[in-house]
């Protein structure tokens, strides 16, 4: 069984960035290593994420929107995560369950008992050995995926800032409020698994925290077998 890690964090935690520094360096040591992402990382996930994020989608009930992260996962499982942790390798994935109990749970209020059936059925029970948890000021985030959104609408389209790019969604566009739920929901999160989770903070340099970040992966992936390093 090979090692899976997750990074979590509210909306311009910029955990995606060092999920993607993380996965160049395990690769650059000859680790084997996959990076995906949820919702989506499969043909099937992708499609089931647009449905999530689509801006226009303002009637979605909480049901269908808990049941399609939940659908989106149970792929992304079957298909690609379990059969590379089985080879041995390591996964890391933007986003896990973590995100429905925060984003479905205390976000939008749902049974956290009911979440945790519900995951077991996508999963088959899979959770991760270690989470990075890259914690920013809700408001602070959400600022930052704002700029991120108004450079990308400038890059892509000068004529028309009337385009809404995919990096300001559904999900980002509900109220400060919401938003504040679903931090205080990562906290209890991490405090009923404290094993499990780093916690650092977001807004440090990007080197400063990929060295962090690197440093708490080295003894969880020692054991990994590296074919490039063999002989
Ligand atoms: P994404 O653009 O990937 O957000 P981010 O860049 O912050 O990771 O969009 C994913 C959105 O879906 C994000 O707002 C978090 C939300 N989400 C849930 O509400 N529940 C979930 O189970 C998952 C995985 C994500």
């Amino acid at each position: 069984m090979g090692v899976f890690i997750t990074f979590e964090g509210p909306e311009g935690s910029g955990k995606s960035t060092q999920a993607r520094l993380l996965y160049e360096r395990l690769q650059a040591l000859g680790y084997p290593v996959l990076l995906t992402r949820e919702p989506g990382g499969t043909r099937i996930g992708e499609l089931i994420r647009r449905i999530l994020v689509d801006l226009r989608h303002t009637e979605m009930a909480p049901t269908t929107e808990t049941l399609l992260f939940a659908a989106a996962r149970a792929q992304l499982v079957s298909e690609l995560v379990r059969p590379y942790l089985n080879t041995g390798g390591i996964v890391l994935c933007d986003r896990y369950a973590d995100s429905t109990f925060a984003y479905q749970g205390y976000g939008l209020g749902r049974d956290l008992d009911e979440l945790q059936a519900i995951t077991t059925v996508a999963t088959g029970g899979l959770w991760p050995d270690l989470t990075f948890y890259l914690e920013i000021e809700v408001e602070a985030g959400l600022r930052r995926k704002r700029m991120a959104r108004d450079r990308a609408v400038e890059a892509t389209n000068p004529a028309s800032t009337f385009t809404t790019p995919p990096e300001w969604n559904r999900l980002d566009a509900r109220d400060l409020a919401y938003h504040q739920r679903v931090a205080a929901g990562f906290t209890a999160l991490m405090s009923n698994d404290p094993g499990r989770w780093r916690r650092f903070a977001a807004e440090q340099p990007l080197d400063a925290l990929a060295e962090q970040i690197f440093s708490e992966v080295v003894p969880v992936v020692q054991h990994v077998f590296r074919p490039e390093a063999r002989g």
